[in-house]
């Protein structure tokens, strides 16, 4: 416990105290020799203080009819006496029982003390001794003492809302009080008082914030003394709270809770978790690595072993969380019917906590979409061009969020534009091999089948091949392209004819018309040439035709140009040649006819090569 100590301040705050009260003290220390009896005692010097010497002097003595005398402290009794003086020629003195070591009678009989104490105040009693001498005298005297020994004692352990008592005391005489906390002069108020000519201080009810450094100062005329004491006001634990605030940690994390409270002295504290208590002692817990069973209630208490109070903290949930590892997203890829409706999948954790939010191309998703099962599945419906992108699923808990793998959303189209690698009639030679190869826009990937004439050939692949080996292999070849989420089919066919001949060099095929023009071009352009020359016109003018397909490298039949004149090449060395192309637009027998091209049909290219 605190004990009063000495202020070092001091000195500063004594010249704050109030003064006036010195003069009012001083008219009690005046110590004024009162005549009991017969005989006055002449007190010199009138006020005393410790320490001091004094002279207590009986006036009016007849010293003929005296030889001695005695001096007591207190009223003439035996055991009061302090010396019996006797005048010459008897010259001696006898101290008696109250003798202190410091009196002394002078020749006149008067009391000389010296080192006066406070103790010496009182009654000195005087009483002559002779023939017929009866009268006495007495005199009452007061030692003032310095203020010393100051002291401030408490009545036990401060507590606060309990009631505290400071008591000052000190030693010496007519002693005024005065009370500092800290540096300042003390403010009393209703919760505390100043009591007892100041000497009690009362804090009622105690205030934690009472907690400081008080100094008595008591004074009198001549001096003062001081001390101060330390107040420590005990109080608490007030309720704990525990920190962070942070309810969630990832799995593996550490956990560092710290409980404080607020205490005099500081509080001891003890942990619990769910009904477990004692599980720490520290101000802090730390619980490293943590596992999902670490999830529950924490709480602390605090225990104050002055106060004996305890006070237990509001309990903190702590939830262990996974830290989500990627989603996965499915399907990866969705080929979807305008209108139609697709769902993807987020697979991830299915706890409670884990939520799951939608993005498409990075934008969070929010038309046409419904969520089902917490999130975790997306339907798109009537998807149209607005819904294709890439999509991904983002899991989030408290914790951690992690972004699924991206999906894919296309919207199916065609068969569009079917194709064979071969169009319209091709005649080819009996025993020779027929290869087709069917193209097709399509999303998803066109499944092909190959009919002939009209049967199923079995066959899946987007070519066909087949040794045209029989006169009967000839007929309609068919490529069918069928979209399976558009459930659309579209074909393309060729007719194949067969001949014994080798087929024809490619781009045999003219319309009349266009043989017309040849012969006519032919013609008037042998007879321009016959008109320039003699030997010319002799070896005739026969003009000479050369056809071209120009469907690229593909050789044409004969018979896929209806109505082509052949006209038989002429070696010769003419300086021109004459091409001629042209094509029609071919529709065979298909279910879906296949989407043309414009430039592939309908259009006839001419071409005119010079040499
Ligand atoms: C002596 O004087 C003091 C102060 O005046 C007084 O308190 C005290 O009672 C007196 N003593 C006697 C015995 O009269
Ligand atoms: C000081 O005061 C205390 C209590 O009043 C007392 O016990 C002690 O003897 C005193 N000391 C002196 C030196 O006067
Ligand atoms: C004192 O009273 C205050 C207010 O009523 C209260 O909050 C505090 O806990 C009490 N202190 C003690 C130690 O009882
Ligand atoms: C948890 O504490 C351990 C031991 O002090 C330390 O090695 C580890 O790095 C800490 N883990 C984290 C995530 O801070
Ligand atoms: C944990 O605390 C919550 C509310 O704070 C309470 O509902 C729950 O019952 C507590 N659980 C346990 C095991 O104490
Ligand atoms: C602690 O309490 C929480 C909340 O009631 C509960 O989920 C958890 O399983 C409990 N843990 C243990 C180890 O008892
Ligand atoms: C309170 O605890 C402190 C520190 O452990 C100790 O120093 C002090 O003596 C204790 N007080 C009581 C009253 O037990
Ligand atoms: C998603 O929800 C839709 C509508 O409820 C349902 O038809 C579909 O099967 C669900 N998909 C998955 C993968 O659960
Ligand atoms: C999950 O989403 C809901 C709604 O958007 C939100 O209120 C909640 O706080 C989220 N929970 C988590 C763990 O992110
Ligand atoms: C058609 O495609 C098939 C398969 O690729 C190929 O073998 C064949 O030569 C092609 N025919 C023509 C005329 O290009
Ligand atoms: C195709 O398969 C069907 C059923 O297996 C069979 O009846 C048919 O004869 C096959 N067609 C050809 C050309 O092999
Ligand atoms: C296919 O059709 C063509 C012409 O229509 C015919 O000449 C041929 O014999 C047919 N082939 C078969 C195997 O039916």
């Amino acid at each position: 416990m605190d004990r009063p100590c000495r202020s070092h301040g001091w000195k500063v705050s004594w010249k704050m105290l109030p003064l006036a009260a010195s003069v009012l003290s001083s008219c009690f220390l005046l110590t004024r020799a009162q005549e009991t009896t017969g005989i006055s005692i002449r007190v010199v010097p009138e006020v005393l203080k410790e320490g001091d010497s004094v002279t207590l002097t009986p006036e009016g003595l007849d010293l003929k009819n005296i030889a001695s005398c005695k001096w007591y402290r207190g009223a003439v009794e035996e055991r009061n006496m302090i010396i019996s003086f006797f005048r010459p020629p008897f010259s001696g003195e006898t101290k008696g029982p109250a003798h202190t070591g410091r009196e002394t009678v002078k020749p006149d009989f008067s009391l000389y003390i010296t080192d006066l104490k406070p103790a010496d105040s009182g009654i000195y009693s005087f009483k002559p001794e002779g023939p017929g001498v009866t009268i006495t005298g007495a005199t009452n005297i007061t030692v003032s003492g310095y203020v010393t020994n100051i002291t401030i004692s408490d009545s036990g352990k401060a507590i606060e809302n309990s009631t505290t008592v400071l008591h000052c005391t000190s030693a010496g005489t007519n002693v005024s009080y005065s009370w500092l906390r800290g540096n300042e002069s003390l403010v009393v108020g209703e919760r505390i008082s100043l009591s007892n000519n100041n000497q009690v201080l009362t804090f009622n009810p105690t205030s934690r914030n009472d907690s400081d450094s008080y100094s008595c100062y008591g004074y009198n005329s001549f001096s003062n003394d001081s001390t101060s004491y330390l107040l420590n006001v005990l109080y608490g634990p007030d309720v704990p709270e525990i920190g962070p605030s942070e309810h969630y940690y990832a799995e593996g994390s550490n956990l560092t809770l710290s409980c404080t409270a607020d205490s005099n002295p500081a509080a001891q504290y003890t942990w619990s978790f769910n009904e477990t208590s004692d599980i720490g002692s520290a101000s802090q817990l730390s619980i490293h690595n943590l596992q999902f069973h670490h999830s529950g209630n924490y709480t602390c208490k605090a225990f104050n072993n002055e106060t004996n109070a305890s006070s237990t903290s509001a309990s903190r949930e702590i939830w262990v969380l996974e830290t989500l590892s990627n989603p996965v997203l499915w399907p990866a890829e969705a080929i979807v019917a305008e209108n139609a409706s697709v769902s993807l999948q987020c697979n991830t954790s299915n706890r409670l906590d884990v939520n799951v939010t939608w993005f498409k191309d990075s934008n969070p998703v929010l038309d046409k979409a419904v969520l089902f099962n917490r999130n975790r599945n997306l339907t798109l419906t009537a998807v149209s061009k607005d819904e294709e992108g890439m999509y991904t699923c983002k899991a989030t808990n408290p914790v951690s969020k992690a972004t699924s793998n991206p999906s894919k959303i296309s919207l199916a189209y065609g068969p569009n534009n079917v194709k064979l690698n071969q169009t319209g009639t091709v005649t080819l030679k009996l025993g020779s091999r027929l290869a087709l190869l069917c193209t097709a826009e399509s999303l998803p990937e066109a499944q092909f089948r190959w009919f002939f004439n009209h049967t199923n050939m079995n066959v899946t692949a987007n070519t066909f091949s087949t040794d045209l080996t029989a006169w009967e292999d000839g007929g309609n070849y068919t490529c069918q392209a069928y979209n399976s989420v558009v459930k659309k089919l579209a074909s393309a066919s060729v007719n194949v004819k067969l001949t014994t001949q080798e087929s024809t060099p490619p781009g045999s095929g003219l319309t009349p018309g266009q043989i017309v023009g040849i012969v006519i071009g032919c013609v008037l352009g042998v007879a321009l040439i016959g008109g320039l020359g003699y030997f010319l016109f002799t070896k005739t003018a026969l003009g000479r035709t050369e056809q071209h397909s120009s469907n690229g490298n593909i050789p044409s039949a004969p018979g896929r140009n209806q109505g082509v004149t052949d006209t038989k090449p002429t070696p010769g060395e003419e300086d021109i040649q004459y091409s001629t192309l042209a094509f029609k637009a071919n529709h065979p027998p298909q279910p879906q006819p296949a989407a043309t091209r414009p430039l592939e049909s309908n259009i006839i290219y001419s071409e005119i090569k010079k040499k």
